[in-house]
């Protein structure tokens, strides 16, 4: 990918966005991982209203994100070595850590758990925001993905813009565009609140790099893990029907001609399909080549691919490498059956 760029800050939108939210109003914020909901966190009415507006279980925890690892102590009751080492290194990121909650994170914001989700973002415009919200009392921002509880998660303020909208027809108070999120998939999630470190959920800080800065294996986390909204079987869900299908695979659904079918495809099978004649008229992506490039355009491709109103969504797999595993995740929760949710 070319070097990715973000639009330069707009200091007056970033500070008007900041007055939103002490006044408790809601903001969908850019990250470098997908826009946010961002409430102030220690605002009860303002943190439950998130949950409201995404349609989401009250019980479901948000991620406070925090202007930097200064925060740590506030929010967090035990900052163990392992959580400094990570958030000196990754830091900011997309990498969020759980740890015990202190006694100023709430219930509200922790669906009631003993722990707390936190992770310091790397967009600069959030970085600007959350630098003036956080004043001398290390203030943060819960923000849960942009987007309809169990739906895609928004990369670009016009997905935003289409799903909640902004107030009188929409329901938040403003949208801070700050651009296209560069790593398109939401962050890391490490547990370290337990016995040992664990992954709740992948994302572009990968498996090795946690291990290799912990010198310790990282497992995936067991069923009994704490609730985590992105682990349930189908969610990212675009609304039509998706099936992850090899080549030869793909090659057999398409020749039923009776089911419209999107398809995203990586270059070298469109043109086995062309020379066999099966490519669709339309409903055509193209799979970027690279795991980044891929992650950066995989919301975007979905909702794109929703939006061809296909009977079906065809999806090659992609490599199933380590350094892929937050893009499987991701595809294989949209194409899991939505009743098994
Ligand atoms: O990249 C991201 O993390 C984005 C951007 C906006 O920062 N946010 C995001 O938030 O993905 P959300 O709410 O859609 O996903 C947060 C995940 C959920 O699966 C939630 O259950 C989990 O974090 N989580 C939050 N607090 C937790 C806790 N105390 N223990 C375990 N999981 C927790
Ligand atoms: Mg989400």
């Amino acid at each position: 990918m070319a070097k990715f760029q973000y639009p330069p800050v707009d200091r007056a939108a970033v500070h008007r966005a900041a007055e939103v939210l002490r006044a408790g109003g809601l903001v969908a914020i850019p990250t470098e991982t997908v826009y946010g909901l961002a409430a102030d966190a220690d605002n009860e009415k303002a943190v439950l209203a998130t949950f409201a507006v995404k349609g989401r279980p009250t019980n479901h925890p948000l991620i406070v994100h925090v202007a930097g690892p200064e925060a740590l102590s506030a929010w967090a009751r035990v900052v163990s070595p392992e959580a400094k080492l990570l958030a000196e290194k990754f830091w900011p990121g997309p990498l969020t850590m759980v740890l015990p909650k202190s006694d100023r994170c709430q219930g509200f914001v922790t669906g009631g758990q003993d722990s707390v989700a936190i992770r310091c973002p790397s967009h600069p415009w959030m970085r600007e925001l959350l630098k003036e919200f956080a004043g001398d009392d290390h203030h943060a921002v819960t923000a849960p993905s942009c987007n309809t509880f169990g739906r895609i998660s928004p990369t670009s303020a016009q997905h935003v813009a289409d799903d909640l909208g902004v107030k009188p027809q929409g329901k938040l108070d403003m949208i801070l565009d700050g651009g296209v999120c560069e790593v398109g998939v939401e962050s890391t999630i490490i547990n370290l609140s337990g016995e040992r470190p664990e992954i709740l959920r992948h994302g572009a800080v990968t498996r090795e790099m946690l291990e290799a800065a912990l010198g310790v294996p990282v497992p995936d986390a067991g069923s009994d893990a704490p609730r985590a909204s992105g682990r349930l079987k189908s969610h990212y869900a675009p609304k039509t029907k998706v099936k992850l299908l090899a080549p030869d695979a793909l090659r057999t659904a398409l020749s039923d001609r009776s089911v419209k079918a999107a398809i995203l495809v990586s270059e070298a099978t469109k043109t086995m399909l062309t020379a066999d004649g099966l490519l669709p008229a339309t409903g055509v992506l193209t799979a970027p080549e690279s795991e980044a490039a891929y992650a950066h355009a995989l919301y975007e491709n979905l909702h794109r691919l929703d939006a061809f109103g296909a009977d079906v969504i065809l999806i090659e797999c992609p490599p199933t490498t380590p350094d892929w595993a937050a893009v499987n995740d991701r595809l294989g929760r949209a194409a899991a059956e939505k009743d098994k949710a």
